[in-house]
């Protein structure tokens, strides 16, 4: 398994560009399931989950086509094989996206059931139950959930969801876009990357409205076109290379971004001391002397994203003062704690509060990554920590942020991959 060996203190300096989505880009790719002509998507992040999921709808019958670096796409004509397995399921529990397009244009799914995970136990139930009020006959069994959408396929409903929920919102937008009359999804998640996955679809034909607000209205269509769509900037890499510029004191630009969709995270880097100039499609940070400690809590967009929780746990390890990070949407996502507090920090968790108290260095150690996000805080913990700081199972890493190791070394950080 990969490890990633950084020598910390160099301040971070340079320019880099910045990926697509990776939470867009997922489920954009299910969306090419809905029609049976090409999609084709720019800006498609070269990452393992997206390997991942190619992977998974290939088997299902979709011809996929490499189309240069960033460039894929999909040909749905010949799916045939509506089935998401335990073995693709396990490695990636965004399969379960799916599970909405399979049931609205092939009538039927079988997609292994996600299990548990590092950050909490991650039901789907809002998923099955949004599809049952469409008329969806769904149960569960060997693992599998079997999903029928019966004769007259699915119907139109009002789906009142019980907690916002990304992945449910999406699911169920796909599924209604080609379901008989009008389905309201309320509570939906506001999520950027839902926009972008309604501006596809769109673009295919569909007819949504209200996708970035809590009330989504979907008016299903016959069926759905070919179209173009360029996967959006992913916000959470941003806000990562962000964060790492901030704590080692550095000054970064990022290109080929957006600062329109960070507003919680900038408003924070503000409050840490951090000066940021925000352009039409980059952004510049430059770190001050010291940063200071900022509190942060968890919600749904647009407050304070819970993917960003664990790199601002890192930065105020270094921080002057104390601060409390709260996590409240996921129940167990504070594993990365642990690990900081190998490299010197000051942390005490309560229940899903955090207290940090930040210390004057941090010092390298070998530290174990747990899951996506995590492995970015111990990246950034990496960065400023005195001498080397070994990162093993960076696969969680490889998931998540394209070519962290060239992108670091741009910006001048020490940093090896060790196969
Ligand atoms: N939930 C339920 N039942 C459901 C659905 C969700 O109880 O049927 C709960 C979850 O257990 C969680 C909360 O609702 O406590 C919110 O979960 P949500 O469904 O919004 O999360 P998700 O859709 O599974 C997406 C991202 C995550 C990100 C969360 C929250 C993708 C592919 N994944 O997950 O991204 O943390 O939204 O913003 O879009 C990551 O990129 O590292 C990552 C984990």
């Amino acid at each position: 398994m990969d490890k990633l060996l950084i020598q910390g203190g160099t301040p971070l300096a340079g320019e880099i560009a910045i990926s697509g989505a990776k939470n867009a880009a997922l489920p954009i790719l299910c969306a090419g399931l809905l029609s049976s002509e090409p999609l084709h998507l720019s800006n498609v992040p070269r990452l393992r989950d997206i390997s991942t999921m190619l992977r998974l709808i290939e088997q299902m019958g979709v011809r996929v086509t490499d189309e240069g670096t960033h460039g894929v796409s999909l040909d749905s004509r010949g799916l045939d094989n509506p089935l998401a397995p335990y073995d693709m399921v396990k490695t990636m529990r965004a399969s379960i996206l799916v599970l909405g397009p399979l049931l609205a244009r092939h009538g039927e799914a079988r997609v292994s059931l996600p299990g548990g995970c590092a950050i909490g136990a991650r039901p789907v139930e809002q998923h099955i139950r949004g599809l049952q009020a469409m008329g969806a006959e769904i149960h569960v069994e060997h693992g599998y959930i079997h999903a029928k959408a019966g004769a007259g396929g699915l119907k139109g409903a009002r789906i009142v969801t019980d907690m916002v929920t990304v992945t449910g919102t999406e699911n169920l937008m796909m599924a209604a876009v080609l379901a008989a009359g009008e389905t309201v999804i309320e509570n939906a998640a506001r999520e950027p990357e839902v926009v972008d996955l309604a501006n596809c679809l769109v673009a295919m034909g569909a007819q949504i409205s209200g996708a970035g607000t809590d009330r989504i209205r979907i008016r299903g269509v016959e069926r759905l076109h070919g179209a173009t769509h360029p996967i959006m900037a992913d916000r959470i890499e941003t806000g990562t290379y962000l964060c790492a510029a901030a704590a080692t004191g550095g000054q970064v630009r990022l290109t080929r971004t957006s600062a329109a969709y960070l507003d919680a995270v900038v408003d924070k880097l503000l409050d840490a001391g951090c000066d940021i100039v925000i352009e039409r499609d980059a952004i510049t940070l430059q770190a001050p002397a010291r940063l200071k400690a900022v509190s942060v809590r968890t919600a749904p967009y647009p407050a304070f994203p819970t993917d960003m929780q664990a790199q601002f746990m890192a930065i105020n390890c270094v921080a002057e003062g104390s601060a409390v990070i709260r996590e409240t949407i996921f129940e167990n996502r504070f594993m990365h704690a642990v690990e900081l507090i190998r490299l010197g920090a000051d942390i005490r968790i309560d229940a899903n509060n955090a207290m940090v108290t930040g210390v004057e260095h941090l010092q390298g150690a070998t530290v174990m990554a747990t899951d996506l996000r995590a492995s970015a805080s111990l990246v950034i913990a990496g960065l400023v920590a005195q001498g080397e700081t070994l990162i093993e199972r960076i696969y969680h890493l490889d998931r998540g942020y394209e070519g962290i190791e060239d992108k670091l070394g741009q910006l001048g950080a020490h940093v090896r991959r060790i196969r």
